[in-house]
C-alpha cells in the first residue's frame, strides 16, 4: 500500500477490540492441549486442525455464524495466566503497530458461565495490562461487554457484581458495553442495565447499527443514553440523514471496523464501507479490529485496506488518527502525549 510506512507510524488508539476475538487458532490450540478441553471437532470438521480452522474463518455468513467460533473457541481459556497470555499478546501487537491507547472489551458473562469466575479473568487481563504498559508504554483500559442473547436480569446481575465489588470506582474497568447477535435483542431491552449504569457514574457504549438497522442507533442514543456506538455503519448505509447529523452534531463516536464488516457480510466489499460519507458529514470516528483473530487483520491492516480503496490524503489520515485519539476516554494529559 503506498502510505503503509505513514500508516505504520501513525499514533493510534484502538477502542473496538474484543480481547477474545483475539485468540489466534495457534494459542487455542495450544490452550485446549494444556487445559483438556476437547473442540468439538466430531460436530464440526473445521475444529480438526488450525489450518481447517483458519480457512473456515474466511466464509462467514453473518454475524451469528462467526459468534459460534468464537464462544467455542474462547472456551479453552481456563485460568488467570490464559487470560494474561491472550491480553499480552494482543497488546504486543498492537503496540508493534504504534497503537498508544487501546479501550478493550471482554465478555465476562462467557466465562462466568462455564465456571471460570469473573476475578480470574479480571486478574489476568491486569497482570497483561501491567506488563504491556511497562514493556511497550502502551495505556490500555477495560470495557465489560454484557451479552445481548443471554436475559436481562443476568447483564444486571453481572454489571452488580461488578460494581458493587469496586471494580470500576478502583479503575478496573472504564466502561460498560453490550455485544453479541443483534437483531433480535433491540436497544430498550436494555435500559434498566444502562440506567444503573448512568446513576453509578460509569460510561457506556453499545454495539448497534452493524447487522440491525440505523433505528437501533438512535434507540441506543435516546433509550440508552449510550456515549459511544460500536459500528454504526447503518446509519449510513440506510440514508439516515436526521441520525448523521444528529451525530455528527452530538460529536457522538463510532468504533468502526471495515475488516470485520466485509467478513461478517454486512458489507459485500470495502467500496460499500462508507468512508467517504462517515468524512464528509463530519462525523467521529475510529477505525479498528474488532476480532482479529478472526477476520484477517489487525489495526493496521485496517487503516491500509480503506487507503487501497479510498487512497486517502495524508492530512485526512492525520485527521483520522487525531480524532481516535480525542474520542478516547483517557485523560487529557495522555492525549496530550499521544497527540
Ligand atoms: N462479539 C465479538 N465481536 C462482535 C461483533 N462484531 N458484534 C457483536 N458481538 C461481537
Ligand atoms: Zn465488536
Amino acid at each position: 500500500t503506498p502510505l503503509h510506512g505513514f500508516l505504520a507510524a501513525l499514533p493510534k488508539c484502538e477502542h473496538h477490540l474484543h480481547l477474545e476475538g483475539t485468540l489466534e487458532p495457534e494459542l487455542l490450540f495450544q490452550l485446549a492441549a494444556k487445559n483438556n478441553i476437547t473442540l468439538p471437532a466430531s460436530k464440526d470438521a473445521a475444529f480438526a486442525s488450525i489450518a481447517s480452522l483458519k480457512d473456515r474463518y474466511q466464509r462467514f455468513q453473518n454475524l451469528d455464524d462467526f459468534l459460534g467460533y468464537y464462544y467455542i473457541a474462547m472456551s479453552a481459556l481456563l485460568d488467570a495466566g490464559d487470560f494474561e497470555a491472550l491480553a499480552y499478546a494482543y497488546f504486543a501487537k498492537a503496540a508493534s503497530q504504534n497503537v498508544r491507547h487501546a479501550e478493550v472489551f471482554f465478555d465476562p458473562q462467557a466465562h462466568t458461565e462455564r465456571g471460570v469466575a469473573f476475578a480470574t479473568v479480571v486478574a489476568g487481563f491486569k497482570r497483561a495490562q501491567a506488563r504491556a504498559t511497562a514493556d511497550f508504554g502502551i495505556t490500555t483500559e477495560l470495557i465489560m461487554c454484557l451479552l445481548k442473547h443471554l436475559p436481562l436480569a443476568e447483564a444486571m446481575s453481572t454489571f452488580a457484581q461488578a460494581r458493587d465489588g469496586g471494580y470500576f470506582k478502583d479503575g478496573t474497568l472504564a466502561a460498560i458495553g453490550m455485544d453479541s447477535s443483534e437483531l433480535p435483542f433491540p436497544p430498550p431491552m436494555w435500559r434498566d442495565l444502562y440506567d444503573a449504569a448512568a446513576a453509578a457514574g460509569i460510561r457506556r457504549t453499545v454495539h448497534a447499527g452493524e447487522e440491525g438497522p440505523a433505528s437501533y442507533m438512535t434507540q441506543a442514543l435516546d433509550i440508552l443514553n449510550a456515549q459511544r456506538i460500536d459500528h454504526g455503519i447503518r446509519a449510513f448505509l440506510d440514508g439516515d440523514e436526521a441520525l448523521v447529523a444528529r451525530l455528527a452534531r452530538e460529536g457522538t463516536l463510532l468504533t468502526a471496523c471495515p475488516l470485520s464488516n466485509i467478513k461478517l457480510q454486512c458489507i459485500s466489499s470495502m467500496k460499500e464501507f462508507p468512508l467517504r460519507k462517515m468524512l464528509d458529514a463530519g462525523v467521529r470516528f475510529s477505525i479498528n479490529s474488532d476480532d482479529p483473530a478472526y477476520f484477517g487483520g489487525y489495526i493496521l491492516e485496517n487503516y491500509c485496506a480503506l487507503q487501497e480503496t479510498f487512497g486517502l490524503s495524508v492530512r485526512e489520515w492525520e485527521g483520522i488518527a487525531k480524532g481516535a485519539v480525542q474520542g478516547s476516554w483517557c485523560a487529557d494529559e495522555r492525549k496530550a502525549e499521544i497527540l
